[in-house]
């Protein structure tokens, strides 16, 4: 369903598979000394979305972004108010094309003039809004994107890179996203992805962090780069970290996408569920991500509660309802199945009262902990809600952790090293994702 036009596209636009691997040294740099860079991260209040902007184009402008953790790479909409001096469509074979893997050039477009998104002899992506699950195919281009420096507890001066690699998106596209937006900003594991072009533009780590806000008046953020990530009161979360692996789908997870093409999201080894040191009986296998690119446990940042395959969920809800069962249930509001009457539900530093909900990773050892803040919703002033939703049967992901399972928790994804840093609640170390200092300029 999903991947409705993977196979009519990639057979139509098919134009050459052998190319030369190249280097990924396509991005420029205007400073060698920067470490790490920082972006803001909003939570939109309409639509749950994680927002964030960066500057792109000459003159430069903020182009608004969905922030889309597994997403391919960046696009934006260029049918309307793309106007730049330094925008330049990337040529069918050319390096920017092989470093994309695209497989598809598109020989014409029918303009009157050439445009950002309608140049001939340029090669495709299928640029994909993951909120709607739809894909359609954009033309692959570059232009300069200026963002923050940082030293990883303050601001530094902007940086740019001159040539940043991006797909045309089309203004239906931007449809099911917050107002005002004007593409999606992937920070997934491809070679261009956002975290693997800065890292490549100013050669630091291919590391980058995201902490989200529960707040939708204050700024989380995302640092590109290795540690320190520091929030204030002065704690350095990256000495912090728990470790655990990140896992690779062979099959796409995107709407539309090229054969063979390997999922970009980042997937973990959840091997069980524990609520109130209990395992939650279901079964184990849908934790496994199979030959078709089914199963396993990925985490999003587009889905603002975390979604369970419906066996899971049941399960879950089953185990957490029980363990709770000395507060009074009330009847369910929507999207939640299981919600409680929270006038009986004590208030703890790391939100309310509630089982804390485990997942066990590669050992019994090795846990995400999910407590009160991250588990639960507080839908009106008397009524929270267990923050987990029922994903159906045969969904292509069987665990799928998302924004509010997320908040004020720090993640680190190490793409060169395939690993996980997690921080666990950041309220036991007292502080939260909005804590890092956008006000200050040590530059
Ligand atoms: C592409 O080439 C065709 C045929 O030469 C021409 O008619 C058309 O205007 C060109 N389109 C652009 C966008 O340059
Ligand atoms: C468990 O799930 C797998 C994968 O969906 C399925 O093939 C298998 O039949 C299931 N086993 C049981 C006992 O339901
Ligand atoms: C919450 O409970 C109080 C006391 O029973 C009641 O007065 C109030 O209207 C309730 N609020 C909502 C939103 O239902």
């Amino acid at each position: 369903m999903a991947s409705f036009y993977h196979y009519s596209f990639s057979f139509l636009l098919f134009c050459s598979l052998l190319f030369p691997i190249l280097s990924p040294s396509i991005a420029s740099t205007t400073s060698s000394r920067t470490k790490a860079l920082v972006l803001p991260v909003t939570k939109d209040s309409a639509t749950l979305q994680y927002l964030t902007h960066i500057s792109q184009r000459t003159p430069l402008v903020p182009v608004k972004l969905t922030l889309d953790l597994g997403g391919q790479f960046l696009w934006v909409d260029c049918d309307q108010d793309y106007v730049s001096s330094t925008y330049k469509p990337a040529i069918c074979d050319s390096a920017p094309c092989n470093l994309a893997q695209s497989k598809s050039c598109s020989e014409s477009c029918f303009s009157d003039r050439p445009k950002p998104g309608c140049y001939n002899n340029t090669c495709s992506l299928f640029p994909d809004n993951s909120v709607t699950k739809t894909g359609t195919i954009g033309q692959f281009g570059q232009d300069i994107v200026s963002v923050q420096s940082t030293d990883g507890s303050n601001l530094g001066k902007m940086v740019s890179v001159s040539n940043f690699l991006f797909t045309c998106g089309s203004t239906f596209l931007l449809e099911g996203l917050a107002n005002d937006v004007k593409g999606m900003a992937g920070l997934g594991r491809t070679k261009i992805g956002l975290p693997s072009q800065f890292s490549s533009a100013f050669s630091f780590d291919r590391k980058f962090a995201i902490c989200l806000s529960s707040s939708t008046t204050s700024n989380g953020v995302v640092f590109f780069g290795a540690g320190p990530y520091v929030l204030n009161p002065g704690i350095d979360v990256s000495r912090s970290l728990t470790y655990t692996r990140l896992f690779i789908n062979p099959v796409s997870t995107a709407a539309s996408y090229f054969e063979g093409e390997k999922s970009s999201e980042y997937f973990i080894g959840v091997k069980s569920i524990k609520i109130n040191n209990k395992v939650v009986r279901f079964n184990t296998s849908l934790l496994n991500i199979d030959k078709n690119g089914n199963g396993g446990t990925k985490i999003s940042t587009v889905n603002p509660y975390t979604v369970l395959e419906t066996s899971i969920y049941k399960a879950v809800v089953g185990a957490f309802v029980k363990a709770l069962a000395k507060v009074p249930r009330v009847a369910a509001v929507a999207p939640f199945g299981a919600c409680f009457d929270s006038n009986h539900i004590d208030v703890t530093r790391v939100g309310p009262a509630v089982p804390s909900i485990d997942l066990v990773l590669q050992s019994e050892d090795v846990v995400w902990n999910i407590y009160g803040a991250n588990s639960m919703v507080q839908v009106n002033e008397n009524v929270s809600c267990l923050g987990f939703v029922d994903g159906g049967i045969e969904p292509v992901t069987s665990i799928v952790i998302g924004g509010h399972q997320l908040e004020n928790n720090l993640l680190q994804f190490d793409i060169a090293n395939n690993r996980l840093g997690f921080s666990s609640s950041l309220f036991f170390m007292r502080t939260t994702c909005s804590n890092f200092n956008f006000k200050s300029n040590s530059a």
